[in-house]
């Protein structure tokens, strides 16, 4: 049962073949995860909205679930943002010290944020955030949190996240046409970060992957930072459909196949494991084995890892990364992708999965990263007015239990609003 007392974050994870909504409970800064709602998503392709109805109703759906799950309303929800219409640009910004005591205070901090954000972008993208990557106070750099100290000239050095305005718009009407308010956009692999990257890795050099259904999302992190990301239009569902092809069946079969008995290295597959399979055109049962659905699996799973390992190169990480790849999404489920990921990949790799009771699955890690994303972003923030560049739904901002009557999206209210 929730507590009255503890504050709701909900994220909402548009897939292309899940929307998945996911409620956490925050108890002393750690996540609860409470509640998830998922429903059939078809209105989205590599990260864009293609279909708003589906998409809304979808939504709805899997937002109906979380909330009867769990017994609370939701008003608002983090929505994560992915696709190759994102670009990364490094900013700077320079401010003077506000008060007289030449203490830096958190508002210091927000005009130096709005200082970097003062680029020129084209009128049809979005700045969807800045990454604040070091401070520097009167010429000290490598500072993370120059809160306290003293100084008179405050600079921040970051990372401008935008995106296209149409897919950020549409996105955000989604959501406003269930009735939702957006809390804040945030670029998937940075929230995915959160829970499935650890401060070493970034800082080491890592790549996640996000294996999903319709799209393979690729973020290169170095020196702590996001550097790079690239979403390669390829994922679970181009595995179901050869599997179809190769068994003539429908791809709702296939779908089922693959995830009882799929396995994506032919060396670990069993003669044993056997199946039967309704042919198209055919009333007689045909058997296989998962050695069979392997050798169809195999050669698209390692064409997903080789152009994983193109496009890191593409994007200029031509060096071996040191910390190796993390794998995550859906598709990294199905048993033999890891050891079949360090064949192709020839580096270390492993799996990364949310540690929390209930979502314990790598399907979940986007959802469960923008939890503990926001919740990091909001601890950092104050309230702020927004100066967003369109508007939300003017709807009071918070997700509670219904007797709830205060929650730590209260105070952020209005300061995610200009990010999105
Ligand atoms: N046990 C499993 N074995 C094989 N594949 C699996 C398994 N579990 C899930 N999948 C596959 O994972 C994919 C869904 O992953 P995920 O939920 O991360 O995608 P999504 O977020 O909806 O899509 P995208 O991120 O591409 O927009 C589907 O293709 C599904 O078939
Ligand atoms: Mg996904």
């Amino acid at each position: 049962m929730v507590s009255s007392h503890n504050e709701l974050i909900v994220s909402l994870d548009i897939g292309t073949s899940k929307v998945r909504v996911i409620i956490g409970e925050i108890n002393n800064g750690t996540i609860n995860i409470i509640g998830v709602g998922q429903a059939h998503s078809e209105g989205i392709k590599k990260g864009a909205i293609v279909d708003i109805d589906q998409t809304v109703h979808a939504i709805r759906e899997a937002v109906d679930h979380a909330e009867r799950m769990v017994g609370v309303t939701i008003h608002e929800v983090f929505v994560g943002i992915t696709g190759n219409h994102i670009e990364l640009h490094e900013t700077q910004g320079v401010v003077a010290v506000s008060s007289e005591d030449r203490e830096i205070r958190e508002e210091d901090i927000q005009r130096v944020i709005q200082a970097a954000k003062v680029v020129a972008i084209p009128p049809d993208r979005e700045i969807i955030e800045v990454v604040p990557k070091e401070y520097i106070v009167d010429g000290q750099g490598s500072i993370k949190d120059p809160r306290g100290m003293i100084g008179v000239r405050l600079e921040m050095e970051g990372t401008i996240v935008s995106g296209s305005k149409t897919v950020v718009h549409n996105i955000v009407r989604c959501v406003e046409r269930t009735n939702l308010r957006v809390a804040g956009i945030f670029l998937q692999p940075l929230a995915a970060s959160s829970i499935a990257l650890t401060k070493d890795d970034k800082n080491m050099g890592v790549v996640l992957v996000d294996i999903g259904a319709g799209s393979t999302t690729v973020g290169v992190f170095e020196q702590g930072q996001l550097v790079a990301t690239s979403v390669i239009g390829i994922g679970g569902d181009h595995i179901t459909n050869d599997i179809a092809l190769g068994l003539r069946t429908h791809t709702d079969a296939a779908e089922k196949i693959k995830i009882k008995n799929g396995c994506a290295l032919i060396d670990e597959a069993s003669e044993e494991v056997k199946f039967k399979v309704t042919r198209i055109g055919s009333e007689v049962e045909k058997q296989f084995t998962q050695v069979d659905l392997a050798n169809i699996i195999e050669p698209r799973a390692a064409e997903i890892f080789q152009l994983v390992d193109d496009t890191v190169y593409k994007m200029g990480f031509s060096e071996e990364i040191a910390g190796g790849v993390v794998l995550t999404g859906g598709t990294v489920s199905m048993p033999g992708m890891l050891e079949l990921a360090k064949e192709e990949l020839d580096c270390p790799v492993r799996i990364a999965i949310p540690d929390y009771i209930g979502v314990r699955d790598p399907a979940y890690t986007t959802g469960v990263g923008l939890i503990q994303y926001a919740l990091v972003r909001m601890e950092r923030k104050p309230v702020r007015t927004s100066t967003g560049s369109f508007k939300t739904a003017p709807k009071p901002a918070v997700n509670k239990p219904q007797k709830d009557s205060g929650n730590i999206l209260d105070k952020v209210k209005n300061w995610f609003s200009e990010f999105i």
